[in-house]
């Protein structure tokens, strides 16, 4: 069962930034790349597709610029509202993971 807590509060990630979460699960969990833009947030896996490393340069540090995200590893970009491959050596894109903001908390969407 994955942990359905809060990740965080909206205002931890800067706007037109990132911030990184862990999601502890019975199954390992994952890392999550929250991502910014005014109220809205997005969620996806902080593994790249193309060659499957961490996006951030440093554990927590991402390059966001121009509504992208850039892999540190080898400058794939990505569209912040899509995950979708805008350039370089990716293929496909992020791995979406549906969140929503409820009283200024972010949190992991519940399956219908
Ligand atoms: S692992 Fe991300 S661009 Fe290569």
């Amino acid at each position: 069962m994955t942990d359905v807590s809060p990740l965080c509060r909206v205002e931890d990630i800067p706007d037109a930034g990132a911030h990184a979460v862990r999601v502890d699960s019975a199954t390992g969990g994952f890392d999550l790349v929250l991502l910014r833009e005014g109220a809205a947030v997005f969620a996806y896996h902080n593994e790249c597709p193309h060659a499957g490393r961490a996006l951030d340069y440093v554990p927590g540090r991402f390059l966001v610029k121009d509504r992208r995200i850039i892999c540190a590893a080898h400058g794939a970009s990505f569209a912040v509202d899509t995950g979708a491959c805008l350039g370089g050596p990716c293929r496909s894109g992020l791995f979406a993971v549906p969140v929503d903001v409820v009283d200024g908390w972010v949190r992991l969407k519940e399956a219908a």
